[in-house]
């Protein structure tokens, strides 16, 4: 199960990756009275009946995981959003892509927690997925964005101990720029 809003959006932008995406982007948008999520990529999409289980927690297509065929990320979002009184909405078009937009009530005390972000943004960098990734997040009006490709580009292999050691370093370092 999810323990923070930080592993819901990780386990979200994971179906992207599972998805076959060339391009995933994660936006995070965080004002006093509203966080705003979505969560953008171009694989291969859901058929009109395919994205109607999806929002059932007892559905998973199977593939995944032999022995279960639950999922958890997306049931468990519109289970949140609805318990708080925030949205969740899914566009997906087969070949095409799928886009999971969310507003969420940061002073709802049936919200969990944030969790942290920096540990899910390397984490996804991280995660061994061929396409791009690009993160945006921003603050009461202070942002930051940073992508895979960019990242590659500077640090080389991302799972290299020493480029992952710096590529934390720079994500903390943006964090800490919108959160001061
Ligand atoms: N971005 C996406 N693109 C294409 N299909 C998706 C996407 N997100 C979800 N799906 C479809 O919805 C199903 C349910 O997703 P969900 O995250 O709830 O479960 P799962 O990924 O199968 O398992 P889990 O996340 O628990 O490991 C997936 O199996 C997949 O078929
Ligand atoms: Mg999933």
């Amino acid at each position: 199960m999810h323990a923070t809003l930080c592993d819901l959006i990780t386990d979200l932008v994971q179906n992207s990756f599972e998805a076959n995406a060339a391009e995933v982007t994660l936006n995070v948008e965080e004002t006093e009275k509203n966080l705003k999520v979505v969560i953008a990529d171009n694989g291969k999409g859901m058929s009109a009946e395919t994205l109607e289980k999806a929002k059932d927690p007892f559905y998973s297509d199977g593939l995944k995981h032999k022995h279960r065929k639950v999922g958890l990320g997306l049931p468990f979002l519109f289970q949140t959003s609805e318990m708080t009184g925030g949205t969740a909405t899914i566009e997906s078009e087969e070949g095409v892509g799928t886009t999971v937009t969310f507003n969420l009530d940061p002073a709802n005390v049936d919200l969990p927690m944030f969790g942290n972000f920096s540990t899910a943004a390397a984490t996804l960098m991280t995660y061994g997925f061929q396409g791009n990734l690009t993160i945006e997040h921003s603050k009461d009006g202070k942002s930051y964005s940073v992508s895979r490709e960019e990242l590659i580009e500077v640090l080389g292999d991302l799972n290299d101990l020493e480029s992952l050691t710096l590529l934390k370093q720079f994500i903390e370092g943006n964090e800490e720029e919108i959160n001061g």
